[in-house]
């Protein structure tokens, strides 16, 4: 879908070029907004239609709106990258425009097309390019956080897939996603909660598995962690993800393991590009279960040497810690993460255009 198929209703009073720049200085993650916003429309009659950029504001939604009563909502999470040349990019968009579809189908939404995923967000950044922050240095991660997003916006009450959908893609400029930057972060093993169970929504991204993440968020809040983590519903045993991440650990014979992929976990970009890189740097990538007793116990004997935590927010962060009611699991020795660093600086150098694309990852944006 060109560009040029979305029409443009342009915003008649922008941010300014000052405020902007005060915005851009200091973003936060997820707080301020850029001018417009992407939108296509679906119906069961007519299909997709409509597309168009149009300044961002609040939606007219009526009350009896299915998505507000049945949660059947989908959303996504891809970043804009500005290079030094001053080009704009994406990474793995298609990998995004996949899950996006896979995702429709778990929640019995109608499904998007890559081509109006991607044009969506390129209609986007036509228009608010000004929006992506120049990183100051290698080490920072400023970034245009994309959230594409599809709602069931029928009025109906009646509990059946909606006859009406509307797709949108909004922008918001962000700095690193944990306060922390790469600091290691504390992670709460929640006993009370489960995030997903088999044939549910575990695999799909929809508001629902992250509603249901938050009482136990607010636990790990409440105990001075940053993110939960969640075990298997069925034995209470094998390490499935965190609230919002996936997680990796670090052997010390060079192994480094993630759970394998089920219904229960998403299966996250940076995951699969972690894993690539992984082996270019000629590490043992394994996609297996792993329990907490490994986790508890290679942490104790020092066979695990850093347990790190990576999704398209967070890019890759270390985890310090895992913290529950019974217990503190931490790594034997403190190695200051190397590998963790040194995944996380391959993949920036990629995102911003520092390292050669040998694997083809990044579509030019702008
Ligand atoms: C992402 O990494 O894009 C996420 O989805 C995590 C969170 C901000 C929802």
């Amino acid at each position: 879908m060109p560009t040029d198929t979305f029409d443009l209703l342009p915003h008649a009073a922008p941010t300014t070029d000052a405020i902007r720049e005060d915005i851009l200085a200091n973003p936060g993650f997820g707080q301020y907004f850029t001018d417009h916003m992407a939108h296509v429309r679906w119906t069961l009659n007519d299909g997709w239609h409509g597309h168009r950029v149009l300044p961002y504001g609040p939606l007219t939604l009526d009350p009896a709106a299915a998505v507000l009563h049945y949660a059947q909502e989908i959303f996504e999470g891809i970043k804009a990258y500005r290079h030094a040349d001053g080009s704009i990019w994406t990474f793995r968009p298609e990998k995004n425009a996949e899950r996006f579809r896979r995702s429709a189908r778990r929640l019995a939404l109608p499904e998007l097309s890559d081509a109006d995923f991607i044009g969506s967000i390129k209609a986007l950044l036509a228009q608010d390019h000004p929006w992506v922050p120049t990183p100051k240095n290698e080490a920072d991660e400023c970034s245009l956080y994309l959230r594409p997003f599809m709602i069931a916006s029928e009025s109906f009450l009646g509990v059946r897939p909606s006859h009406e959908v509307d797709y949108y893609v909004i922008a918001s400029p962000a700095a690193a996603y944990f306060k922390g930057g790469i600091e290691p972060v504390s992670i709460w093993l929640t006993e009370h909660y489960k995030r997903a169970a088999p044939g549910g929504t575990g695999f799909a991204k929809c508001g629902g598995n992250y509603a249901s993440s938050l009482a136990a968020q607010k636990e790990a809040s409440a105990n001075g962690c940053g993110q939960v983590a969640f075990l298997d519903a069925v034995e209470n045993k094998w390490i499935e993800e965190l609230g919002g991440m996936n997680l990796f650990f670090v052997y010390k014979d060079g192994r480094i393991a993630t759970p394998r992929l089920t219904d229960t976990i998403l299966e996250g970009v940076t995951r699969d590009s972690v894993l690539t890189l992984a082996r270019d740097e000629g590490l043992t990538p394994e996609e297996r279960p792993i329990s907490i007793d490994e986790w508890r116990e290679g942490a104790a004997n020092g066979e695990i040497t850093e347990v790190f935590a990576c999704g398209t927010a967070a890019v890759i962060t270390p985890v310090g810690e895992l913290v529950s009611e019974q217990e503190r699991i931490r790594l034997a020795g403190d190695n200051g993460n190397p590998i963790a660093k040194r995944l996380r600086a391959k993949l920036l150098d990629l995102q911003y255009g520092r390292a050669e694309d040998t694997h083809g990852w990044l579509t030019r944006l702008v």
